[in-house]
């Protein structure tokens, strides 16, 4: 699905009359590009804290341009401000207002970045087994949170392809951990180009932070189902390009471009439908024959049969819970259960914003995403006892064969109902789920990552 729209106002007319009558001007964005990840421009630490410290370390390790203070800058990449310290309200306004007076300077795919400790019962990734924060003040309960506001409402206000997202890293795990490193490195990534206004808690110092960047998963063992096309067909190219051998997974139906696919990639293709009750031991069967273990598993399947509940017959209800949730719990059961996974194995499943928020005529499907979200939280302790983790990545509107289904009027509505004013591309989900799946991920678990550009369904 091609956007027009976006082409049409990125042309030179085009732009004028968008200008003139006020309408959404969605920009093309920078998306990743081996050799070639950063933002364009000086990289501003703000903040006198440790992790901000810890933060400018590492982008001077990766020879970026790192100042101090905003003034005499002409040209930001990016912003980091370091909230990690904040003990009262009172003190976000220093960092804001400098991050303020910077904001001019930002060139189109920068990127804001804040650091900052989760608020009490908000994002401790309490499945991750970190450290908790039961003991925090009130008013430091609230400067956190409060640093959460900051952070979504100035990625409501960038334009210019210019995302805002958090690390939050949780009580107990160092401001420089591995995988704040490779946070920090995701969000000034085009891998990131869609996520806009989320936050990812590290919630230990596990993970691996001197990864090729280009080749975040070299070696890795991986399985992708729903892979002959869409979303799935990306990750699992993505993988490819970023070092790991991908076996593509999808029904028999499908055969021609999952077979095509492989071909391509030199690996089998597995012929399988997911909610086969053998799924996970046809799966662990064919990869470990052929490649000793398994490292990395995606559950990307999944299918939309979508109805008003009134209108919702039980085939309907059944096949969508089936293939969703149903199909991941029993692969997941296998795995877990299996010798054959890698020292550190890495599950992401895909969940989505209706599973997060709710969505009209979609019951059954946002019961089966929602279960996906519960689903990881609970195995996120049971996968770290073998050093791996398990996250979900939640999809808005991403351009695919399942959303050109919707009608045209609704579909044009979705795709700017979000900051970035465009709906996503499968490649934004496959890099999301690539850092997911490397080990500058491995302190963060039991999470959903939501990739929809900060869209206004569940904000
Ligand atoms: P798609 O319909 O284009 O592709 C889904 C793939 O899964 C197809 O190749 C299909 O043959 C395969 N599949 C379906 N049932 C299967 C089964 N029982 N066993 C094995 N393979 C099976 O869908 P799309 O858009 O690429 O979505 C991929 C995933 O992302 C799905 O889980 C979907 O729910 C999720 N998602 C997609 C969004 C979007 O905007 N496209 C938004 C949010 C979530």
């Amino acid at each position: 699905m091609t956007d027009t729209y976006l082409d049409m106002v990125n042309s030179g007319l085009g732009k004028q009359l968008a200008s003139k009558l006020g309408l959404p001007r969605p920009v093309t964005l920078r998306r990743f590009k081996a050799g070639a990840d950063f933002p364009d421009g000086s990289v501003l630490v703000l903040g006198k804290g440790r992790a901000g410290d810890a933060a400018a370390k590492d982008l001077l390790a990766w020879n970026l341009d790192v100042r101090r203070t905003a003034q005499d800058v002409d040209r930001v990449g990016a912003v980091v401000i370091d909230y990690t310290e904040a003990e009262s309200p009172a003190q976000l306004g220093g960092p804001a207002l400098e991050l303020a007076s910077a904001l001019r300077k930002l060139r189109p795919g920068g990127r804001v970045i804040t650091l900052s400790r989760p608020a009490l019962g908000i994002g401790t990734g309490a499945a991750s087994g970190a450290a908790g924060s039961e003991a925090l003040s009130p008013a430091v309960s609230a400067a956190r949170q409060g640093a959460v506001g900051i952070l979504r409402s100035v990625a409501q206000e960038m334009r210019g392809g210019v995302t805002a997202n958090g690390v939050l890293i949780a009580d107990g795990v160092a401001v420089d951990a591995p995988s704040v490193t490779g946070a920090i490195r995701f969000f000034l990534s085009g891998r990131s180009a869609y996520v806009d206004g989320q936050f990812l808690t590290v919630g230990d110092d596990r993970g691996d932070a001197g990864l090729d960047w280009d080749h975040p998963v070299a070696g890795k063992v991986a399985v992708v189902t729903g892979a002959a096309r869409g979303i799935g067909e990306q990750v699992t190219r993505t993988l490819a390009a970023s070092g790991a051998t991908v076996i593509p997974v999808d029904v028999p139906m499908a055969g021609d471009a999952l077979t095509k696919l492989a071909n391509e990639l030199r690996v089998p293709a597995l012929q399988l439908d997911v909610t086969d009750p053998q799924a996970g031991q046809k799966i662990l069967d064919l990869v470990t024959a052929r490649y000793g273990r398994l490292d990395l598993v995606v559950h990307n399947a999944g299918i939309t049969r979508d109805k008003m509940l009134a209108n919702m017959d039980q085939a309907k209800w059944d096949s969508v819970i089936a293939v969703n949730i149903e199909s991941q719990l029993r692969i997941n059961e296998t795995l877990l259960a299996s010798e054959d996974l890698g020292a550190a194995p890495r599950i992401v499943c895909l969940a989505s914003t209706s599973g997060v928020a709710g969505n009209r005529g979609q019951t059954n499907y946002a019961a089966s995403k929602a279960g996906v979200i519960g689903l990881v939280a609970a195995t996120a302790p049971l996968i770290a006892a073998k050093g791996g983790t398990i996250n979900a990545v939640a999809p808005g509107f991403i351009e695919s064969d399942m959303t050109a289904k919707i009608p045209a009027a609704r579909r044009q509505i979705s795709r700017r109902l979000n900051s970035l004013q465009q709906g996503g591309l499968p490649v934004d989900v496959a890099q999301a789920i690539t850092f997911l799946l490397s080990d500058a991920a491995g302190g963060i678990n039991g999470q959903t990552l939501r990739v929809c550009g900060q869209s206004l369904v569940g904000a």
